[in-house]
């Protein structure tokens, strides 16, 4: 008898110490009226899979949750796994957020997945603000990953950023895929997924509908791979704007491909400020894209002033751009000029590579314009290269 006793007391402890915990925000007191404050709960589940030895599991069930700024931070003992089902909402007064640089911010976490879910920071309130030409507060991101390794975000959907929706900072090896991102075409600031000082990220199968760029890429990006994205309304996928700063890291191995761009500002882009800077772009990808009536579909930019204040822009960009490859890139452009490179008369682009470009405009012939530009065309380029 005792002998089965313990024997029954060490299944059930292996059974308890091998099996991984989830953590229920509504058991811990989160409430689903999107009302009442769950923002404790969150962070009472967060201690817990963050503490725990195995890789625990938060979960967020169907219902509305009311979150104010929320900070997540590693180092965690084990990776972490939130699986969302439910709706977080930001506060409806926008400065209750606004001030905060992140409303959702995971930090210093080294295995992480993000699983479902939409997040609605409420952005009408402070676009509002910053279109009437107030002094309004700049606004918070939507959800951040900062010092992040191994993370995985997928099937997640951001509703109305006050500025970007996901922002990946300083991570490495994070892979986004079936997101979906909307908000409307005049938001200010409502950049879609900004990468920047980050190694390793994939973004793939997503949508992003929004009123600034659906990808910006900023300084220090390595091996960005972007795939089956559908961007638009927006402002295309954007690498920059870079050169801001004298001292900038680079850009290299940027691969974007098997994407479409439907009624977006540009297509794919590289833009720098015409000052000093040690900065670069070096070996980008763009492959199988299709534009519908996107205006600039090709284009690099190396006078970029975005308020047309820019008393320096006579000096050129520092920052050099190579090895750059437009490869199989059709439809049309709402603009003549399908095809701009700008390049920095001090630092001329170079390895400039077009293959099967086909861009027209009005059932026309496009126009292509270059500066400073050198490189290589091949195959069909219409309209024709100008390199
Ligand atoms: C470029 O980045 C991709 C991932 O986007 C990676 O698979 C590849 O190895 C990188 N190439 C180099 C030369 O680092
Ligand atoms: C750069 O482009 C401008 C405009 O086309 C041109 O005037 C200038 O001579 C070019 N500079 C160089 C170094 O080719």
């Amino acid at each position: 008898m005792a002998k089965q006793l313990a024997c029954i007391l060490s299944l059930l402890f292996m059974f308890f110490s091998s099996s991984k915990a989830v953590y229920n925000v509504v058991s811990l007191g989160a409430k689903t009226d999107g009302k009442t404050d769950a923002t404790q709960a969150f962070l009472k589940a967060w201690s817990l899979a963050c503490s725990s030895a195995r890789a625990d599991t938060i979960y967020v069930p169907p219902g509305r949750y009311l979150m104010k700024p929320a900070e997540f931070r590693g180092p965690c003992k084990n990776r972490v796994n939130v699986k969302i089902d439910g709706t977080l909402v930001a506060p409806s007064d926008y400065r209750v957020i606004a001030n905060s640089n992140s409303w959702l911010l995971f930090i210093q976490v080294n295995g992480l997945s993000v699983t479902g879910g939409t997040i609605d920071a409420q952005g009408a309130g402070l676009w509002a603000c910053k279109t009437a030409g107030k002094s309004c507060p700049s606004g918070a991101r939507s959800i951040t990953f900062n010092y992040a390794n191994n993370v995985v975000i997928s099937g997640l959907t951001s509703y109305n950023s006050q500025i970007s929706h996901i922002v990946i900072n300083n991570c490495n090896n994070v892979m986004v895929q079936g997101v979906k991102i909307v908000a409307p075409d005049q938001s200010p600031n409502t950049d879609g997924i900004h990468v920047q000082f980050s190694t390793g990220v994939t973004i793939t199968s997503s949508s992003i509908k929004t009123g600034d760029d659906c990808v910006s890429i900023g300084p220090g990006t390595k091996n960005l791979w972007i795939q089956r994205v559908a961007c638009g309304p927006g402002h295309g996928i954007s690498i920059g704007s870079l050169g801001k700063d004298l001292n900038e890291q680079g850009v290299q191995n940027v691969t974007v491909k098997d994407s479409t761009f439907t009624g977006t500002d540009n297509g794919v882009r590289i833009k720098s400020w015409a000052k000093p800077s040690n900065g670069f772009v070096r070996g980008v990808l763009y492959q199988n894209l299709i534009m519908n009536n996107a205006k600039n579909p090709i284009i690099i930019d190396q006078i970029y002033c975005p308020d047309n204040n820019c008393p320096n822009k006579v000096q050129n960009s520092g920052v050099k751009i190579s090895q750059v490859t437009y490869q199989n890139i059709r439809g049309t452009s709402a603009t003549q000029v399908a095809v701009n490179f700008v390049c920095s008369s001090s630092n001329p682009c170079t390895g400039i590579r077009l293959q099967d470009v086909k861009l027209t405009y009005r059932n026309g012939a496009a126009l292509s314009s270059c500066a400073n530009a050198s490189g290589t065309a091949g195959g069909v380029t219409v309209p024709g290269s100008c390199l």
